[in-house]
């Protein structure tokens, strides 16, 4: 165990917190071993950091989920059932599966963050969310250390959204995760009008498309390894019709997306844009310039002054629309 550790490196939004007791977990055995230890009443499992915002220091004993390895489960002659551990690194998943021709996440490429955080908010981007390649994953329970298997369906997913962030909170540490990907005709993805532009004239294939998302994301999106963030902190707010109405007939250009005959998503980007906070910094933190969904540290900006910000723009957005933005990073 390691006592006092800076969390700065654990953190993709480089907040510099302190983890007062701090372990590295490499197997579900060593995992258990400490779920199970009574020297802490509650534990906080840290996995890549890239959805987090810390801002206070870690007093409950920190599980560093870094228990590595893939394996193939199951083949067919269509597909292909790959099992990878928790601490594996998403995007570095995605680069080898595309080398190894298999199709179904190459448009979820560059999302930073380890393998056992993708459930939890079924990260998406691009047209394609990890429920459709998802079969299933393996969880171990906090309190007991008992290992279950969750299906496709027990994992209740939605729009960036589970039962891992709603009745299961904080119960399960996700373990491995089963993905189906197809070997051979692959179903690919280019419902996204930006990466349709991108990959004009050229091939329409795994590498292309994964090439062509890495360069939206290189254009758009702030690399965490430059300047700290954490991608979209907040969700894009789903209302009701006559809401929707009453904003469109004001913006005749406003983006949506129709969820429903009762529902629309609209982006929070535009919403941020339109009163004018795209670009906004404020000492050392900012709303990214090119994505205004994206909070940034600019340079070694604590996690209450990320908050205020965010809390900035929530409170704008409220007052200009009477809409109420969700954040997407869990804050702790
Ligand atoms: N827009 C603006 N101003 C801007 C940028 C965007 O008005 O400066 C409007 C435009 O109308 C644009 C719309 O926002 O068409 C949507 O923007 P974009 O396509 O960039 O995607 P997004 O809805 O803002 C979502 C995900 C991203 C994901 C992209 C691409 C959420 C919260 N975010 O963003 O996910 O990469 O779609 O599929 O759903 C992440 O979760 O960390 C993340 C980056």
């Amino acid at each position: 165990m390691e006592i006092n550790k800076s969390l700065k490196l654990y953190n993709t939004f480089r907040v510099d917190c302190i983890s007062e007791s701090f372990i590295n977990i490499t197997s579900t055995t060593n995992l258990k071993k400490a779920l199970l230890s009574n020297s802490f009443r509650n534990k906080f499992i840290l996995g890549g950091g890239s959805n987090l915002l810390l801002t206070k220091n870690i007093k409950d004993l920190c599980l560093h989920i870094n228990i590595k390895g893939r394996k193939i489960i199951k083949e067919t002659s269509k597909s292909i059932y790959l099992e990878i551990n928790a601490g594996e690194n998403w995007h570095k998943l995605v680069l080898w599966c595309v080398e190894n021709n298999y199709g179904g996440i190459e448009n979820l490429a560059y999302i930073p963050g380890n393998i056992g955080a993708a459930p939890i908010q079924n990260i998406g981007a691009y047209g394609v969310e990890l429920q459709d390649v998802f079969s299933s994953c393996m969880v171990m329970e906090k309190k007991t250390g008992k290992i279950e298997k969750f299906t496709l369906n027990d994992c209740e997913f939605n729009y960036r959204d589970s039962v891992f962030k709603n009745n299961y909170k904080n119960k399960f540490v996700i373990t491995s995760i089963c993905l189906k990907l197809s070997k051979k005709n692959h179903k690919f993805n280019l419902e996204y009008e930006g990466l349709r532009d991108e990959i004009e004239n050229k091939d329409i294939n795994l590498r292309n498309i994964f090439n062509a998302i890495i360069k939206i994301r290189k254009n758009k999106l702030p690399d965490p390894k430059k300047i700290g963030n954490c991608g979209s902190f907040f969700k894009n707010p789903i209302i009701p019709s006559n809401h929707f109405n009453l904003i469109q007939k004001k913006f005749i250009n406003l983006p949506y997306f129709k969820i429903s005959n009762n529902f629309f998503k609209i982006p929070a980007a535009w919403l941020i844009e339109k009163v004018g906070l795209k670009g906004f910094k404020k000492n050392e933190v900012g709303v990214h310039i090119s994505q205004p969904l994206v909070l940034v540290n600019y340079g070694n900006a604590s996690g209450k002054d990320i908050l205020d910000l965010a809390h900035f723009v929530k409170n704008k957005i409220k007052k200009e629309f009477d809409i109420e933005l969700e954040f997407e990073v869990n804050i702790i």
